[in-house]
């Protein structure tokens, strides 16, 4: 990134930055696409900095915490949104980031100002929704702004007497600098707004939200850019077989990462939902292809379905086709099973998914991806109430996996009385443990 008073340039299609002016953009091949800046705006990336020496011993000010009335949320991010902090919220339109902010607007209003600006709904769709999702609070603590220039919104916010404390723009693609030609949305706008509105939010001790959309492919067309201006990134993503809203904390500069809070969408907004197994579970059936894992996103154990199809191919080359689980983590599990056990996966059409398409990194579910191509190829399926953990690593071995007893304990809970698991020294009652692929195979016919 540029220093203060430095020019750059950046590319008008992708946000390519370079100190050098370029014909052709070495990212996106463009042409003709750089336009010359000058560093005038704050870096948010470099901390503050102090002309003196700190020590441990010296009383440094805890960071002031605005609460956002939703308890799980405020735990994970150790009391709440932090003053001058600047998040991000992504998600797919219509997943209820604006639903979200919203309610949280009408959480904090009492103590604290909000000024939401909405550059993409009328002023009536907004009060429409403020009034169905029943906002008790001092509503004079809640200004809204229509309003699509970066410019007027900050002559706005000014006007007024007293600094808000915390600033929504929703959405980032809908804001537009009058500095720039280009239009809204556009990778040029969507940066610089976020770099100016962070900058200036951060002098005057605003928390900043802003939303950003992502597409439906999962591409975060604004956010992706954005998520290194942030301090936290919060995501929404709909899990399909429950219809719950997840929403991940995928960066925090202030607290822990990859915690994940699920929310129900009802009449009256959004619901914080902590007993959630039974929604995971609901649609499981015992058949050929299918078996049940436990995974652990953040610190919640969630069971999830996995469902394999193996076929003959239909074209020439066989097809690898995933939803929810990672297509390199399954061409792997498929290599492995098929060079140690010799079975015949290479020349098969394989499909994969987890329910509801539900995002797995956890690589606990390898093994349980696993049994269920073998399940799958030679069309018998596990007895029913089972449930399987393990890592595969390339040698054929089952590796351990972290928090194991947590796990098993889990499963007992939700009523499986047959738990596979990585070999340990661990003793457990009716606990099947699996050293190897060959143990596996072995187990699988037994
Ligand atoms: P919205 O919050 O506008 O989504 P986003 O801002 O992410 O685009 O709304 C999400 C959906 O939720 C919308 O289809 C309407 C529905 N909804 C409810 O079911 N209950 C409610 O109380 C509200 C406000 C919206
Ligand atoms: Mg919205």
């Amino acid at each position: 990134m540029a220093k203060k008073n430095q020019k750059y340039f950046v590319c008008s299609e992708c946000g390519y930055e370079s100190t050098k002016w370029f014909a052709k953009c070495p990212s996106c091949n463009e042409w003709n696409t750089a336009v010359e800046f000058t560093a005038d705006v704050f870096d948010n990336t470099t901390v503050q900095s102090t002309s003196e020496i700190l020590f441990l011993t010296d009383d440094i000010k805890e960071p002031v915490k605005i609460k956002t009335g939703f308890k799980e949320l405020d735990e994970i991010l150790y009391g709440g949104l932090v003053e001058s902090g600047v998040y991000l919220l992504a998600g797919e339109p219509g997943i209820g980031k604006s639903t979200f902010l919203t309610q949280l607007s009408s959480n904090i209003g009492n103590e604290k100002t909000v000024i939401y600006v909405s550059g993409e709904e009328s002023a009536e769709q907004v009060f429409q929704r403020f009034k169905r999702l029943n906002v008790k609070t001092n509503k004079s603590k809640i200004g809204l702004v229509f309003e699509n220039s970066m410019e007027k919104i900050v002559s706005l916010i000014e006007k007024l007497k007293d600094k808000p404390d915390l600033l929504i723009i929703d959405s980032i693609q809908t804001i537009k600098s009058e500095k720039f030609s280009s239009y809204a949305g556009s990778v040029l706008q969507v940066k610089e707004v976020t770099r100016y509105l962070s900058e200036y939010c951060k002098k005057k001790g605003i928390t900043l939200i802003v939303v950003g959309h992502v597409t439906k492919g999962g591409i975060i067309a604004g956010p992706k850019i954005l998520e290194h201006m942030v301090d936290a990134v919060l995501q929404f993503e709909l899990e399909k077989t429950s219809g719950l809203r997840m929403l991940r904390i995928l960066k925090n500069r202030y607290g822990p990462t990859d915690e994940i809070l699920m929310f129900e969408m009802t009449q009256i907004g959004l619901k914080a939902i902590s007993e959630y197994t039974q929604y995971f579970l609901k649609d499981y059936k015992n058949a050929s292809g299918n078996v049940l894992t436990i995974v652990k996103e953040g610190s919640k154990l969630i069971p999830i379905e996995i469902q394999a199809l193996v076929s003959k191919p239909v074209y020439g080359n066989p097809r690898r086709v995933t939803s929810g689980a990672p297509l390199d983590r399954l061409l792997m599990i498929i290599a492995v099973l098929s060079k140690r056990l010799r079975l015949p996966f290479e020349s098969k059409d394989i499909f994969l998914s987890t329910s509801g398409g539900f995002k797995i990194s956890d690589t606990s579910s390898d093994l349980a991806i696993a049994y269920a191509l073998l399940s799958s190829l030679f069309d018998i399926s596990t007895v029913d109430s089972i449930v399987v953990m393990g890592e595969i690593g390339l040698d054929g071995n089952v590796r351990h996996i972290r928090s194991l007893e947590k796990r098993i304990d889990f499963a007992r809970k939700i009523g499986i009385t047959n738990i596979v698991i990585p070999n340990s020294k661990l003793e457990y009652k009716d606990i099947i443990k699996i050293k190897n692929l060959t143990t596996m195979l072995k187990k699988f016919f037994s």
